[in-house]
């Protein structure tokens, strides 16, 4: 809303876009107010339309003409996105190369405004391209059943015969059919060609999941099957898993490579779903070692307790991760964790979990997150305990959209309080 008092959407007019920002948009300034634009690029003169005007300080806005436009601007391979359509993703008029660069920019950004540190890293390109690498999806569905996406901030339906980053089976299972009295339907297509589908109803509630394997049978309420860092995995139906195929391997590898764990040592992964991180560091700490995976979901605990079944030195616990629980958790321990390897939901670990981990006597923390703004925040908190962020990579696990996954190592910058080790 402007100073006085009126709202600008609607109104059109011509900016200059400024620097890439966290959440898909450019910054670019009209008459000393912030306007957040979608669909353009830094450096482009483009026409906005105002989409959304609630706060003083700023407006969103669609570029809806280009009129000086970047070299990095391409044709959008999606007909379904672009200014109004669908808002699955960000980044469809970027270049792929430029795509990585612009999440690059905001990483760094987003350390140097929450954490207060330089960080310099490039987005790593994962193998597959930048289309048909969405493996697990939810599709809204319209009150005809017509299923699709929303487009961005917005309760409506943007009905799709296809959805060009999701692959193929997914695509097939869910769009151009009917789902009559469906809010949303979710897909997921495991390693070996099974598709799973859950539909939900209105609020969100799944009320039936059906998986569909490549010979034809079928079967109700069983679990995918998952390829990753050389094992075979198990995934509750529509459970979290890596959303692109080769993301599972690159993360393993970064997570491994920054932790190096030796045989005999204890290794915490927190927020295990079925046990990626735990199952695959397990055999570095081997059968001397202790691995000890912690999940909310009684689901993917189970799916985590039956894939790590052959490896007896690594146990599942189910249980919440938040700063009085993994206290607990810390005081049942045999004696403080070598290492942690951490993988919380968007919101990140939060203050309170970041601090009793600074605090626990691991000798390093691979953090893993999805979203770089509850990354830095947290790093911030092992900062102010006197940890040092030792590397950072970054993938390119979401092309076409403005996620990006990062993988930050820290190590305290102290000796470390020396609880008695068992
Ligand atoms: C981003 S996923 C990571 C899963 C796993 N590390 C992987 O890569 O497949 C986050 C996981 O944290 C779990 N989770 C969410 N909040 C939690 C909490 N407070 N305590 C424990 N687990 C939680 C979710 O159920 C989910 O399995």
């Amino acid at each position: 809303m402007s100073d006085d008092g009126g709202t600008w959407v609607g109104q059109r007019f011509e900016v200059t876009v400024g620097p890439v920002a966290h959440g898909g948009h450019c910054v670019a300034r009209h008459e000393g107010r912030v306007v957040f634009v979608r669909h353009a690029l830094p450096g482009e003169r483009v026409v906005v339309a105002v989409t959304e005007d609630r706060h003083p300080g700023y407006c969103r806005a669609d570029a809806v003409e280009v009129l000086d436009a970047s070299p990095d601007r391409v044709e959008r391979p999606c007909p379904a996105a672009g200014p109004g359509r669908c808002g699955g993703c960000d980044w469809q008029h970027v270049d792929p190369a430029a795509q990585r660069r612009l999440k690059a920019d905001v990483v760094t950004e987003q350390f140097a405004r929450l954490a207060g540190m330089d960080v310099a890293l490039d987005v790593e390109e994962l193998p597959g391209g930048p289309l048909r690498w969405r493996s697990r999806a939810r599709f809204a569905v319209d009150r005809s059943g017509r299923p699709g996406l929303r487009p961005h901030r917005s309760r409506d339906v943007v009905v799709l015969e296809d959805c060009p980053i999701t692959v193929e089976p997914a695509v097939q299972a869910v769009l151009g059919r009917n789902w009559d009295g469906a809010g949303a339907v979710d897909v997921a297509v495991d390693s070996v060609g099974g598709v799973t589908t859950t539909v939900l109803d209105r609020r969100g509630h799944a009320r039936s999941t059906r998986v569909a394997r490549p010979t034809g049978a079928e079967a109700t309420g069983s679990r995918a099957e998952r390829k990753a860092w050389h094992r075979d995995w198990q995934v509750e139906g529509t459970g979290f898993w890596q959303v692109h195929p080769a993301a599972a391997d690159a993360l393993v590898g970064a997570v491994a490579g920054f932790l190096g764990v030796r045989p005999g040592e204890r290794v915490l992964d927190l927020y295990a779903g079925a046990g990626l991180f735990g199952g695959s560091l397990a055999g570095g700490v081997g059968a001397g070692g202790q691995v000890v995976c912690v999940e909310a979901d009684a689901g993917a605990c189970a799916a985590a307790a039956d894939n790590l079944a052959d490896l007896p030195q690594a146990e599942v616990w189910q249980g919440d991760v938040d700063a009085e629980g993994l206290t607990g958790l810390l005081a049942e321990l045999d004696g403080p964790p070598d290492v942690v390897v951490l993988d919380p939901p968007r919101s990140g670990a939060g203050r309170g979990v970041s601090a009793v981990l600074a605090g626990c006597g691991a000798r390093a923390v691979a953090y893993v997150a999805c979203d770089p703004a509850s990354l830095a925040r947290d790093v911030a908190v092992f900062a102010e305990a006197g940890w040092r962020l030792t590397g950072l990579r970054a993938y390119d696990a979401f092309p076409m959209t403005a996620h990006v996954e990062c993988v930050a190592l820290l190590e305290p910058g102290q000796p470390v309080a020396s609880p008695e080790r068992s």
